[in-house]
């Protein structure tokens, strides 16, 4: 009896609207407005951005406005697709999931696991990974993060323990963490960078580092170098992976060093990810123990980051201790890792790589200066110094013209404030549908605003030059307007209130 009166049906207000609801199939169109039943608290729950918060939207159609008419040249920026968006804009971003698939710290997670798991069966399917050997965790919120994430959990005692007896000497409890390729020599800030005054990062607050070098007559990495300051450091983690470095890396002459002095190697290939995946550059995963990334570079995901870890070491590395992964995100990743694990994905590669090399060629042919002379991944470092132009001033030049780029320092460098060179990245035109005769016109773009610098720098404001400046930029935008931007109707697309050019 009493289970009888448990089972039956409930007739509140609330149920009642529901199955109307689903009788009438139109739960889309009821979930898309308000009803007149909807408290007015409610109510904002179902209005449009444009009509709850146009200030926002406005600044969002201002940024599309942006990519659309501009071009963007940043390294370590890309276009993701259209369907990765929409799983990173979905409902998704409504659930707690604290833990990992099958053991939350919260119920209703049915779905999240199945979302998870699925993920990390493409992240190691995107990178050719025997799941025998590695393992993956999808949830870091970005590259710095999973970067963290996983030093701080690497180094803890307890795994540095359970680890040294399979792979390090005794000396594996030295404090002494890693090897950084610090920034002025194309590193990332989070493998430890610091100054003679300040520590920069969490990485070189906690950890010791020291950073390894590049050649000075090739400003390739010397390995040879590296093997030798290895040989006094003792470091417990090497680390490689750059955002600055034109050229692939020699895993297995790092994995030879680290094998050598007993330590981890750790690559972190945030920029490159999505050219390793196609496999159009070599593959950390033969050497290295562990391999984070970004996958919202090269790989043409959402922004997050991937920790790759060999099973061996999964107590130190399937990171339990985090917070609430963004299942949205999460989502968006494994359509992502879906993109790129198809042999279109690999055409893309090599379309970047090789739109990298027409904008190399072209640049060294109107006689410019690039660091390493050129460049095997989608990156290009430009030493403006011999010009006697800081990467700042072409920076802001290049900004005016709606092209953007960034200033980055260049091997030699006293300082990463004010450096030398700028960065530029072939990730994102090609995603426009830019071949190489396209990137022609963009190194032009790029010659002109150099020249148009040096003439700024000798005779600063002038009107004319200001003029020149306008010119070129509605030269930019008719170039660029031409070329689709991924999610977004172009055909209909409307300059929106507030921009001023
Ligand atoms: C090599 C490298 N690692 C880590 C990061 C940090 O990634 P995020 O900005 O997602 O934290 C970057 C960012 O540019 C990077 O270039």
């Amino acid at each position: 009896m009493l289970l009888r009166s448990l089972i039956r049906p409930l007739r509140t207000s609330t149920l009642s609207a529901r199955s109307s609801f689903v009788s009438s199939h139109s739960h889309l169109r009821l979930r898309a407005m308000a009803t007149a039943n909807t408290p007015d608290f409610n109510k904002p729950l179902y209005a449009p951005l444009a009509e709850l918060d146009p200030e926002v939207k406005n600044i969002i159609d201002k940024e599309t406005w942006r990519q659309f008419t501009g071009l963007e040249l940043i390294a370590s920026e890309n276009l993701t697709s259209t369907a990765a968006m929409e799983a990173n804009g979905s409902i998704l971003t409504n659930k707690y999931s604290e833990g990992l698939p099958n053991a939350r710290y919260y119920g209703g997670n049915e779905y999240i696991d199945e979302l998870e798991v699925l993920c990390r069966k493409r992240a190691l399917q995107a990178f050719n990974l025997d799941p025998a050997k590695w393992g993956v965790n999808v949830q870091p919120y970005s590259g710095s993060t999973a970067k963290w994430d996983l030093l701080r959990d690497l180094m803890q005692a307890g795994a540095n323990q359970r680890l040294a007896s399979r792979h390090l000497p005794p000396s594996s409890n030295r404090k002494t963490v890693s090897w950084v390729l610090a920034s002025p020599t194309g590193g990332h800030l989070t493998h430890g960078y610091y100054t003679a005054k300040k520590k920069m990062t969490a990485s070189s607050i906690y950890f010791q580092s020291l950073p390894y070098a590049l050649a000075p007559e090739t400003q390739l990495i010397d390995y040879a170098g590296l093997a030798a300051q290895a040989k006094i450091f003792k470091p417990k983690l090497i680390i490689c992976g750059a955002s600055a470095y034109p050229r692939d890396w020699d895993y297995a002459a790092l994995k030879k060093t680290a094998e050598t002095e007993g330590a981890w190697l750790m690559a972190d290939i945030a920029h490159t990810s999505g050219l390793v995946a196609a496999q159009t550059l070599n593959s950390p995963f033969d050497y290295c123990d562990v391999v984070t990334t970004t996958t919202h570079k090269t790989l043409r995901g959402p922004r997050a980051g991937l920790i790759f870890f060999r099973k061996d070491l999964k107590d130190a590395a399937d990171l339990e201790k985090r917070g609430g992964p963004h299942n949205n995100t999460i989502a968006a990743i494994a359509t992502a890792l879906l993109q790129a694990a198809q042999p279109s994905f690999r055409e893309y590669a090599k379309q970047v790589i090789a739109n990298a090399r027409t904008l190399a060629d072209t640049l060294v042919g109107h006689g410019y200066k690039l660091q390493t002379g050129g460049t095997d991944n989608h990156l290009v470092l430009w030493d403006l110094r011999p010009l006697g132009l800081t990467g700042s001033k072409v920076e802001k030049v290049c900004d005016l013209m709606g092209i953007t780029i960034n200033k980055n320092a260049v091997s030699g460098d006293a300082s990463a404030q004010v450096p030398g060179g700028i960065r530029l990245g072939t990730s994102a035109i090609t995603s426009r549908n830019m071949l190489e005769a396209d990137v022609k016109v963009v190194a032009d773009f790029l010659h002109r605003a150099v020249q148009l610098s040096l003439l700024l720098q000798k005779e600063a404001g002038t009107k004319m030059l200001k003029d020149f400046v306008r010119e070129l930029r509605a030269e930019v935008i008719e170039f660029a307007t031409k070329w689709p931007l991924p999610g977004v109707d172009v055909s209909t697309l409307k300059k929106p209130a507030g921009i001023h050019e």
